[in-house]
């Protein structure tokens, strides 16, 4: 068992592997968090507090005439709001009457002896070779009849805590939820610093680290999704940690939308740390009986720096988030037509992709936007999800029967959650995009949003996907979302509950995914929302890759796979070749390096393959070779960052398989200067008392040795190059 319970059923100490949470529900019944950290044993570590009279630190009922008890000061689980404990808090309601407040403590707790799930929406799941475990601790408001109930899950070997949390109202009379956060957690005396991933579109999750002191450090989104602006992903680490030393503590939403991530130092130096959904544009409104349910939030802990955290959230995303036919079975090597044709292609011009795409061994042919309704460019047709017939010269089932003649396998894009005013479906269903009354909705990329939390318009949805999807015997989808969500109303839900409508449409967007999946489920799913606008671990339980980014630029996607991998797996990496001069940035790198970024991901190509030389038909077939050889190592391995952002003139990775046989490690110089200095890379991962050779000049050294004296390059790579180094094991 994970969680100990002693103490008459108060103190809780949940163990995993190498790490160990604890808490403690004290007289006065409120829950306290004691440790967050390295694995300990199960003493009550409550004498860590120590309390003074602070000064305007309130003390509640309970303390009597001791103002040494203060809510402003104690390590908490849960901060109440309004009533004492003036640091930001977890939850805000306001009761019938008008007033804010919230003062929960504890009341009960129950183990389950499995995970738990979260009505409507994604979180961990249980494997046939791996069962979590569930602590469920129920609190009672004090002043009413609120309930909330804490959810811990725990997977032992990943070091994995999930937290989430469940509000009911037990009460008579309606209450408004106003903030309601995943979790909440004071850790007491360490410095830390926290990492998190920003950018902007076509440049996402660029690391960034930034002490946490008393000035709030906060990130989050309030565009309705996740955002290509800030990821829903956090670490706090402790000064100085770096990938093999320190303690760090990562906190991944599992939630595609509005999301919010902070720390903050109190007057006593502690770090509360809270992420959840963000509180602005947010309001549930609870009548007797209801309840609110918050995102799970995957929280892990490594006492061994940040590569060990990392590889603990790729394993149990992989394996507990990732669904459906594709979470192990090999993903299909695509050649995508975007970046080719854009809008402008016919039949013929995909069918010679897709010839010539074949006989370099490329496995399926997506085609993506502008084979629809009346979408010649990005002005129209978005909702009318019928075939263009005469553009694509037949039926969708016959394009896709001459693919699938082929060997080859078909994808379609969509962009379901979106309409067009220019389409026949906004004509007929004006109402179905979100527009305040009254006021001009804003407009992106010349789109509106639909109202996805209708029941009617996710009907139709389910309806045109399905079909299109059965009919033309489609094998893959690649499910886009080209703008941030705005001007939020809906025709059909009362008005006074405008305030939940942001949290709904996500909702709505999980129903229509598990629905269409579970009608279609051999389908491979990408997720993408102009490439990683939301990438997340919420989208990655129905689509497990997502276009990682719409810059396939080699030398930007460095930083932007080095960003995505310190929570993702690069299984869910898409990741592809495109043509120089980059479309996104101008820049001309060598083919041989974007194939090698591509592989360190869901591999494919974006581009004419018939326009390129011979010379580089012949890499695009090695490339597909390395891809085939390289698939283990690639989307089952341990993945180990060699190198920081920018701190050197190249940047380094490496994947090792479980069993420590093999080892691919790939450079790519990214500066060049006159009289280049040698390339030295750490090299990681190898089993400490076996040999391996290295590919590169056959030398035969103990994984323990390679693991201390690294690499040395003896060529010279000039700008841009790259190079993939091999380590096999090796017989003495
Ligand atoms: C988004 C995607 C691209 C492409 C276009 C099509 O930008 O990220 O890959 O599908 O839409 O409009």
């Amino acid at each position: 068992m994970a969680v100990k319970v002693s103490e008459n059923g108060r103190l809780f100490t949940i163990q995993t592997k190498d790490s160990s949470y604890q808490m403690f529900a004290d007289d006065k019944n409120v829950l306290l968090h004691l440790y967050y950290g390295e694995k300990i044993g199960e003493e009550n570590l409550s004498s860590l507090i120590f309390c003074t009279d602070m000064g305007f630190a309130g003390n509640p009922e309970e303390a009597g005439p001791n103002r040494k008890y203060s809510l402003d000061v104690l390590p908490q689980e849960v901060p109440g709001s309004g009533v004492g404990d003036f640091r930001d808090d977890m939850i805000e309601i306001r009761h019938a009457d008008g007033s804010f407040a919230a003062d929960f403590r504890f009341d009960s707790y129950e183990i389950l002896d499995h995970s738990y799930a979260i009505p409507g929406m994604p979180a961990l799941y249980d494997t046939e070779e791996e069962k979590g475990e569930t602590l469920v601790i129920t609190m009672k408001e004090k002043a009413s009849g609120v309930v909330l109930k804490l959810f811990y899950g725990v997977f032992e070997n990943e070091n994995v805590i999930t937290r989430a949390a469940r509000l009911e109202n037990h009460g008579e009379t309606a209450v408004d939820l106003e903030k309601m956060l995943s979790f909440s957690m004071d850790l007491m005396y360490e410095n830390y610093e926290m990492i998190y991933f920003s950018g902007r579109h076509a440049m996402e999750r660029t690391a960034e680290r930034i002490p946490v002191q008393h000035a709030k450090v906060e990130i989050g989104s309030v565009r309705g999704t996740s955002s290509h602006h800030y990821n829903p992903a956090v670490i706090l680490c402790e000064e100085g940690a770096d990938e093999t030393h320190g303690s760090c503590i990562g906190a991944c939403l599992v939630y595609s939308g509005n999301f919010v991530a902070a720390a903050q130092k109190d007057q006593k130096n502690q770090t509360r740390f809270q992420m959840g959904i963000h509180p602005t544009n947010f309001c549930f409104h609870l009548e007797k009986g209801e309840a609110f349910d918050t995102p799970q939030a995957i929280l892990s802990y490594s006492g061994t720096g940040l590569t060990r955290l990392s590889q603990q959230y790729h394993e149990i995303i992989r394996e507990h988030i990732c669904r459906g036919a594709y979470k192990h079975a090999k993903r299909p090597i695509l050649i995508n037509n975007w970046e080719a044709t854009y809008f402008n292609f016919n039949e013929e011009k995909i069918l010679k992709i897709a010839e010539q795409a074949q006989k370099l061994g490329i496995e399926m042919l997506v085609l993506d936007d502008g084979w629809f309704g009346k979408r010649e460019d990005d002005n129209s047709g978005l909702g009318d999800w019928f075939v263009n017939e005469k553009k694509m010269n037949g039926s969708m089932a016959q394009l896709a029967e001459k693919i699938h003649k082929m060997g080859m396998k078909f994808g379609l894009w969509f962009e379901p959650e979106m309409i067009s005013e220019d389409s026949d479906l906004y004509r007929a269903h004006p109402d179905w995009a979100f527009a305040i009354p009254g006021r001009v909705p804003n407009h992106s990329r010349n789109q509106l949003v639909l109202d996805m939390t209708r029941e009617d318009v996710r009907a139709y949805l389910l309806e045109r996907l399905t079909t299109i999807v059965h009919d033309a015997k489609i094998d893959y989808v690649k499910w886009d979302m080209n703008r941030s969500v705005c001007d939020v109303y809906s025709h059909v839900a009362a008005q006074s509950r405008n305030g939940e409508l942001y949290h709904r449409y996500v909702l709505g967007v999980y129903d229509l995914l598990e629905r269409f999946l579970a009608a279609c489920p051999d389908l491979l799913l990408e997720g993408c929302s102009g490439g990683g606008g939301r990438f997340d671990a919420g989208m990655m339980y129905y689509s497990p890759q997502i276009w990682c980014s719409d810059n396939t630029d080699a030398i930007n996607r460095l930083s932007i796979q080095y960003g995505s991998s310190f929570f993702y797996p690069v299984s869910t990496v898409g990741s592809h070749v495109s043509v120089c001069p980059n479309h996104q940035t101008g820049r001309v790198t060598p083919f041989q390096t974007r194939g090698d970024v591509a592989l360190a991901g869901s591999f494919g190509y974006e581009m004419d393959l018939n326009k390129i030389s011979d010379e580089e038909k012949e890499m695009v077939k090695a490339q597909v070779a390395a891809m085939h050889e390289y698939y283990d190592l690639t989307h089952e391995g341990l993945y180990y960052r060699l190198t920081g952002q920018k701190k050197q003139d190249f940047m380094a990775w490496e994947f090792v398989t479980k069993d420590q046989s093999r080892a691919l490690l790939t450079i790519v110089k990214t500066d060049a200067e006159g009289n280049m200095l040698p390339v030295h890379t750490k090299v990681c991962g190898l089993a400490e008392d076996k040999l391996y050779r290295c590919s590169l000049d056959g030398e035969i050294r103990s994984g323990r040795t390679w693991n201390r004296a690294g690499l040395t390059l003896h060529q010279v790579l000039k700008e841009y190059e790259s190079i993939r180094v091999e380590f096999t094991e090796a017989e003495e």
